[in-house]
């Protein structure tokens, strides 16, 4: 069967066809990066707008590169949150009359848990259970994953997400929008740091995770001098380093916590090379998977997947 995914929930419009026998047969994206830059955030009608236009076009471009139509697609999986109402309503409009006009069955698909599952559609070495580790814009996560497929939080950001300290901290720096790249692009100039900032929660016993006092602290760190090249430089290296202590030190003590022997890390933040790198390194006898990097970020190919691995299910709207 070929399913055909649709993201919108955010600032990318994503688009990708599944293949049940062959894998991954192509993906599109459109990324709005360039659209909120300017205003330090994504804005939420500008967001809608911009899916509204770009929505036929990808399509069309998604079916002419595969050489397939519509009546080919058995099924359209489509995000119906967590994320921004409007761009959400957009794609699930668009999915929705898709479907009904073309007589396709269509799946609602819940966001996060396709981010969770994002590291199986390339590493087929990656089979449930397995510890998950989602880092994006919006949650930090932490669940455990059984043999069939459905999954448990076992531990969540009591308040900020890394990715939104990423993006928080790279604006008050000056930054551009999102933060993430910038801060990791910044980080790589250095291999020290005159800055030694907190790692909140990291001894908690726990797999909560806090990250607004860490961004506290490094914005009034920040308030207090001018910045340059070298400081921003050295900000953002133990910033980052921070970060990564936490995510990795906690998932490796869930791994052990369920004798799981594997993690999955997911979502916008499992981007960043410098966590991808100190994960491999320091995660003893656990094996570590990531999605292939384009598939980190916002992206119709993890929702096409996920439709996939849920096509026998009831919540199949005919
Ligand atoms: O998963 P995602 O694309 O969207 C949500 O579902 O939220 O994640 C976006 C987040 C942003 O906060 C962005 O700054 C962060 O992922 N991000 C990164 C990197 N690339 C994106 N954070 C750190 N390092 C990166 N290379
Ligand atoms: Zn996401």
């Amino acid at each position: 069967m070929i399913v055909l995914g649709i993201e919108s929930s955010c600032d990318e419009t994503g688009m990708a066809l599944y293949d049940s026998e062959v894998g991954l047969l192509g993906h599109v994206l459109s990324s709005q990066t360039k659209i909120h830059n300017k205003y330090g955030g994504v804005v939420p009608e500008l967001a809608s707008r911009d899916h509204v236009k770009k929505l036929v076009p990808l399509l069309d471009s998604l079916l002419a590169k595969q050489k397939l139509s519509l009546d080919e697609i058995s099924l359209i999986a489509f995000t119906n949150g967590p994320g921004l109402l409007g761009p959400l309503l957009t794609g699930a409009a668009f999915a929705k009359t898709l479907a009904w006009a073309n007589n396709i069955r269509s799946i609602e698909i819940d966001h996060l848990e396709a981010h969770i599952f994002s590291a199986m559609i390339s590493e087929k070495n990656l089979q449930p259970p397995f510890i998950s580790l989602l880092v994006s814009g919006g949650h930090t996560l932490v669940s455990k994953i059984d043999q069939h497929n459905s999954y448990e939080i076992i531990g969540k950001s009591l308040d900020d997400s890394a990715g939104e300290v990423f993006d928080k901290v790279a604006r008050k720096m000056g930054l551009k929008y999102p933060g993430g790249p910038e801060i990791s692009m910044a980080a790589e100039k250095t291999k020290k740091s005159r800055y030694k900032f907190p790692r909140p929660m990291l001894n908690s016993n726990d797999l909560n995770f806090s990250f607004s006092g860490l961004k506290t602290h490094v914005v009034r760190e920040i308030e207090k001098i001018e910045l340059d090249d070298k400081i921003i430089t050295e900000i953002s290296y133990d910033f980052q380093e921070a970060i990564i202590d936490i995510l990795i030190h906690k998932s490796i003590f869930a791994a052990k916590m369920f004798d799981v022997p594997r993690i999955a890390v997911s979502g916008g933040v499992s981007a960043n090379t410098r966590l991808r790198e100190r994960f491999k390194k320091e995660s003893q006898d656990i094996d570590v998977f990531f999605p292939n990097l384009e598939f980190s970020t916002d992206n119709g190919a993890m929702i096409a997947y996920l439709g996939y691995l849920k096509s026998n299910e009831t919540t199949v709207n005919n």
